[in-house]
């Protein structure tokens, strides 16, 4: 499909322009965030009322400038790694132990180990954790997620739930995890289910919540319901932007049900998708069958979503912003593989040429996070603006 530029509210990087050109002279690729965009998002989900927390998933962007924002304005992190436990505590020295939550998957004893002696809140999603573990768990309180028995989301490889994949506790087994954790000692203090990313219905969650306030009310000793991200964010210049006011007044309904239970969100793509972009310089122009493309000194190894989700990312030439885009072309990256295109069939403008700075659009979550060094390339560099 072919998009042109955006329709919609202004991005903040094209009030910037001419700084971001500037960026790009000291090398690209180049991640940019804007930690205002960050903020904002932030506090549009922190002054929800039915919401009791929020805790970000820092996978999304683990940039510390962006940990600290989203921290400074009230958020939790929500780490899936050791390595991500440890940058939350470089990145904000006195984050207090009970504002992080640990829901790894199959991750080795050591890490749970290491996250319990931290003090952190740790998930567990299996039972066989419980059953070849017992020392490591005995006496603990923990979370529990749970697998509702279907995904959702924006791509199949992102969806969750479900016997493909690899997440959760299956609902069959659930009495047998609660008297496994009675034999323990194991205090259930919060349920949890995240069944995808990118999801469009803004009832989902509520859906969420019933569900496993539904079983919370047979363990007893839950307090916390948290109903994972998943929140999506426009990439498409069609796509609609997400009704917040609808999921809002959703989850303030279901709360009112069952109001016993804390409700936690924990989005990542939500408050750092549309903060960051990506520079690239081109390399080549090329021609090939009635095809033309833009060759970029980075694709898929800066990018992975368009190569492994056929994510849509906006993208434009920055160096000839105010010319018409007249001409179509194929957007690829110099990595040895067919699926290294970052966009297919775009309209840009027909001068594009070796050395003008490209600009990819809404790049900031599970971009530099899933980078890559294939083909011996180096990992882009990133740059906070405020
Ligand atoms: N909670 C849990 C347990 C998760 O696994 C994830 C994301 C989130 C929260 C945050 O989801 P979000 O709000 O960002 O949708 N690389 C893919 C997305 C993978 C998401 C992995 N888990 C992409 O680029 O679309």
């Amino acid at each position: 499909i072919a998009h042109g530029k955006p329709q919609r509210a202004p991005a903040w990087w094209q009030g910037k322009r001419e700084k971001l050109l500037a960026l790009a002279e000291a090398g690209t690729p180049r991640y940019v965030y804007d930690l205002a965009t960050v903020r904002e998002r932030a506090r549009s989900l922190i002054g929800i009322e039915s919401i009791d927390r929020c805790f970000y998933a820092m996978k999304a962007n683990s940039h510390p400038a962006v940990l600290k924002a989203i921290v400074g304005e009230g958020f939790g992190l929500e780490c899936v790694s050791l390595a991500e436990i440890e940058r939350v505590f470089e990145a904000v020295p006195h984050m207090a132990p009970e504002r992080v939550l640990f829901t790894p998957s199959f991750a080795p004893r050591r890490e749970y180990e290491e996250a319990l002696r931290r003090g952190v809140i740790v998930t567990l999603d299996n039972i066989e954790a419980l059953q070849r573990w017992p020392e490591t768990f005995r006496g603990r309180t923990l979370w529990l997620r749970l697998d509702l028995g279907h995904g959702e989301g924006h791509h199949e490889k992102v969806r969750t739930g479900g016997v493909a994949a690899k997440f959760g506790l299956p609902l069959a087994r659930f009495d047998a995890f609660v008297e496994e954790a009675r034999q323990l000692g194991v205090r259930i203090s919060g349920l949890h289910a995240h069944l995808g990313s990118g999801i469009d219905d803004p009832q989902h969650w509520r859906g969420v919540y019933a569900s496993l306030a539904g079983l919370a009310d047979s363990v007893g000793t839950i307090e916390t319901i948290d109903i994972g991200g998943g929140l999506p964010v426009a990439y498409t210049p069609e796509a609609p932007q997400f009704d917040l006011g609808q999921w809002r007044a959703g989850l303030a309904e279901i709360k009112a049900a069952y109001p016993r239970y804390g409700l936690i969100v924990e989005p990542g793509r939500y408050l750092v998708a549309e903060s960051g972009v990506l520079l690239l310089h081109a390399t080549q122009v090329v021609e090939k069958d009635g095809v033309r493309r833009v060759g970029c000194d980075a694709g898929m190894n800066a990018l992975m979503r368009p190569a492994m989700y056929e994510a849509y990312h906006g993208i434009q030439n920055l160096s000839r912003y105010d010319d018409a885009d007249t001409a179509i072309f194929d957007v690829v990256g110099p990595v040895c593989e067919s699926s290294d295109v970052l966009g297919r069939a775009r309209p840009l403008p027909a001068a594009t040429a070796e050395g003008d700075t490209i600009l990819v659009a809404d790049a900031g979550a599970y971009g530099m996070a899933m980078a890559n060094t294939y083909n011996l390339r180096a990992l882009p560099a990133e740059e906070i603006v405020e």
